[in-house]
Order: C-alpha cells, then structure tokens, then sequence
C-alpha cells in the first residue's frame, strides 16, 4: 500500500528513534529529505557531525564519498546510504593508479585531496581539505614544499590565486558548477542591481572573478543570516536555495541559473530513506588498510579547525 508524504516522514521519525539512527544531509539534499534530517549543512560540518555522533547508524542523504568519509571517521557506525545511484562525478575523476603515478613524478610533494575524492584517492593523500578550508590549509604548508591538489582544478586555481602557491593541478571539475557563466552573473547582476553575489569555490575563475563573497555551502549560510542585504544571487547547485530562502523569510535569493543542478545530489527520496531504515541498507564500508591511511588524512583537516 502506497502512504503518502507526512505518514513517510513519520515512520522515518519512528524508525530513526528504534534504530537510535542520526540523519545527516547536504545543503544540496532534496527539500524532503532536509526537513527529516537531524543535521543539515556543508562538507566539513558533516564529517563534524558524523565524527562525534553518538547514534548507532548514521543515515546519510548525501554523495557516496560522504558516506564513506562518515564511515572512515565513526568504523563502530553503520553507515547507511539511502541510494546508491548517489555518486559524484568529480570524485569519479581521480584514479588511484594516476594519482600513484603522479605522486612518482613528485615524490617530494604534499597531496592535498579535497573531500570530494574515494576513500582510495585519500589514503594516497597527506591532508583533506573542503571548500571552507582549503585556502587557510594550503596557506599553512611551508612555502618550499611542492603540492599536488587533487581532484579539482577550479576550486585549485581558486586556492593557488588566494595563496600565491604554484599547486600541481588535478583536471577534475563538478560539471554543475561549470553549468555557470560569468555572462550568467553578468545577467543577474543587471537584473538585480542591489543583490551580492555568492560563488562557490568548484566554480570557474572567470566566475570567481565576479563574486561579492567566495563561500562553501555553509559559508553561503553563514553570510545570507548576518549581511544587510536584501537580494543575493546564488552561484552553487539550486538546492541552496532551500535553506537559504526557509532561513531567511525577508530576503530575496535567486540563481545564478536554474541549469546548476547535481542529479547526484537528488536521489534520496523519502521513499529511498523510509527503506534504507527498514531494510538497514545501504551499508557503505571502508577496507581497513584503506581506510587508516584516508583516516589520517581527514583527522590532519579536522585538526586544523
Ligand atoms: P560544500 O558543502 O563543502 O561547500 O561542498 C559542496 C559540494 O560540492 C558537495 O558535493
Ligand atoms: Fe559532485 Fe559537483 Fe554534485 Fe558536489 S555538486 S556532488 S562536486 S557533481
């Protein structure tokens, strides 16, 4: 029998109470699966989460790579996550066999991954890094010290600028922040004279380039609840938009354009998390000689807050 939308939520509500089950979700989660998660917010503020939780399963309406990084720091924890159809392209860019090969090339230099990699990719690493972080990181490594940034080369070119440092590029890219122009910012700076402009970091530098503010999700936030302004253009994935506009009844936030969305992103339905709490699926694990080495990885980003 099919129940509808509220009877869903609140069997996830009792499931979650039985299981003694936390639900984590991104900012770029759907809307439904936001409103029934304990925890919604950025990259680094989840692996927080999932890091100090005290919930025997984490539930996590996100992408695969946070899942695993949930599971590489809580191992006790079963990790559920609700749709494995949620991978994410960037992450999919880096190989380990061409990270190894690279680092050959540069067996001197400090790999710095960023959280949108394999649990593989990061045990090859020395230090994670999120968009919130990754300038304060790089600008902390000792200036002599070569560094390869892996996997993507827009939110490294961004890092590389701010730090004044020459980084070994990865070619990876979010192919929805690409879906962004500077001549989409052009257009909405016209059509919205007074509103800032918010960029995210995996955007191109050209946008970059015309942001009032360079933000992580959580960042984007952050600035939309303390700035004056009363109009903001948003250039991240459109589900943004729902925690901004629910946060902040009184402002006006529009898209950078409507084309930025992360299919990815958009595959835990409620449908999918309701199943993933009866059928305790689906449970993503780590091998253990991979997962201390990403470990460590993670635990030298978190140490760094
Ligand atoms: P943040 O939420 O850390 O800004 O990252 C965005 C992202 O690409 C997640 O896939
Ligand atoms: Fe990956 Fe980009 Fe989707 Fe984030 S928005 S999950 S980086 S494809």
């Amino acid at each position: 029998m099919k129940i509808n939308d509220e009877e869903m939520k609140s069997r996830i509500r009792e499931l979650r109470g039985k299981s003694n089950a936390v639900i984590l979700a991104h900012n770029y989660q759907l809307a439904e699966a936001q409103e029934v998660a304990d925890f919604v917010g950025d990259s680094l503020q989840l692996s927080i989460e999932a890091s100090k939780t005290d919930a025997d399963v984490i539930l996590f309406c996100g992408v695969r790579f946070m899942a695993e990084t949930a599971y590489i720091l809580s191992p006790d924890k079963m990790v559920l996550l609700p749709s494995l159809r949620s991978g994410c392209p960037m992450a999919d860019m880096a190989e380990p066999e061409e990270l190894a090969a690279l680092k050959s090339e540069h067996p001197e230099a400090i790999v710095v991954a960023y959280v949108n990699t394999s649990a593989e990719i990061k045990a090859l690493s020395d230090i994670c890094v999120t968009s919130s972080n990754a300038v304060a990181i790089v600008r902390s490594i000792p200036a002599e010290k070569e560094i390869i940034f892996v996997p993507d080369r827009n939110l490294g070119a961004y890092v590389a600028r701010e730090t004044g440092r020459k980084l070994v590029l990865w070619d990876g890219f979010c192919p929805t922040h690409l879906r962004i122009s500077a001549d989409d910012i052009k257009l909405a700076r016209r059509l919205h004279s007074e509103a800032k402009v918010i960029v995210h970091p995996e955007s191109t530098l050209d946008v970059i380039d015309l942001a009032d503010e360079v933000l992580s999700t959580g960042g984007m936030l952050k600035f939309a609840g303390k700035t004056d302004a009363d109009e903001i253009v948003v250039a991240t994935e459109i589900g943004m938009l729902f925690r901004l506009c629910a946060e902040n009844p009184d402002k006006r936030f529009y898209p950078a354009t409507e084309q930025a969305v992360c299919p990815n992103m958009k595959h835990n339905r409620l449908e999918d998390i309701l199943e993933a709490l009866e059928r305790m699926r689906h449970s993503i694990t780590v091998p253990e000689n991979i997962r201390g080495k990403a470990l460590t990885a993670i635990e030298r980003m978190l140490d760094f807050q």
